[in-house]
């Protein structure tokens, strides 16, 4: 089971301004990637202004499933998400490893296989960060969203970024996009805010090697993107009842309403 994490604050609970390289290592990153990343983290700290309203960013319990190398992780803390409140955790060690090189010491990290964890500790907020499209099976997707579903706390977020079924267009890298639809029906929430980002890496690093000036047009156009930033929020046990009744209800009758 993930430890309690211990509770330091950050000074501010604001969105903190974007630091130049997002808390990712300057070697890595290409302006292509920076471009990338930047984009991503306006869609990010709109969702985190979005979940500000309701609750304060430093109170959150966070859990970042499949957190990789952490970086994802620093963003979050960088935008103003207490550090002592992260927990992060993936299938290997190596990754946790790696993770814990890059993010702060008061950060809790945990190779385990999230689907083996009973959902003892809840969190305000869990984040999946192309974690979803790493799974090709839908069935273990499905399992995978109805088991997010029940480590979320009531009225809890659920934010995600990963491929977008109807723009992949990443010939070079295997991914099984998934559609927000989906998220939504299997994990029990409704769909808060979302939005294209990423232009497709296949032409944005051929075609931005030769033509620097594309760089901005392949950022404007949508049908260029391939993923999407989306945060939705947990229904209330009440809300879900409703549903089912009424659903119960439509088949009663026929579907006829
Ligand atoms: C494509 S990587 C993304 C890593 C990181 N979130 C990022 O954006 O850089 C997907 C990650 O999810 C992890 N993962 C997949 N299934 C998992 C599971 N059942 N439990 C924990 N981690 C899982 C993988 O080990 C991998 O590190």
């Amino acid at each position: 089971m993930i430890s309690a994490c211990p509770t330091t604050r950050p000074s501010s609970n604001s969105i903190a301004p974007a630091p130049a390289t997002l808390g990712w290592p300057r070697p890595i990153l290409s302006p292509w990637n920076v471009a990338v990343l930047r984009e991503r983290h306006k869609a990010l700290a709109h969702c985190l202004k979005l979940i500000d309203r309701k609750q304060k960013l430093h109170d959150l319990e966070m859990l970042d499933v499949g957190c990789g190398n952490g970086l994802f992780i620093n963003e979050m803390i960088g935008m103003g998400i207490d550090p002592g409140r992260v927990c992060g955790l993936d299938l290997f060690q190596d990754r946790i490893d790696s993770a814990r090189s890059h993010v702060p010491a008061s950060v809790t990290l945990q190779r385990a296989d999230f689907l083996t964890i009973r959902p003892e500790a809840k969190y305000n907020l869990i984040c999946l960060c192309t974690t979803l499209s790493s799974i090709p099976e839908d069935g273990a997707r499905v399992k995978f969203l109805k088991h997010t579903r029940q480590h979320l706390k009531a009225g809890g977020f659920l934010l995600i970024y990963d491929f977008d079924r109807s723009r992949s267009w990443s010939k070079s890298v295997f991914v099984k996009p998934i559609t927000t639809d989906v998220i939504a029906t299997e994990s029990a929430t409704r769909l808060l805010w979302r939005a294209r980002v990423t232009p497709s890496f296949f032409l944005g690093h051929r075609l931005t090697r030769r033509l620097p000036w594309i760089n901005p047009i392949l950022f404007w156009l949508p049908p260029l993107k391939t993923h999407f930033v989306g945060l939705f929020q947990a229904l209330k046990g009440q809300v879900v009842a409703r549903a089912t009744t009424k659903l119960q209800s439509q088949l009663c009758h026929g579907g006829d309403q």
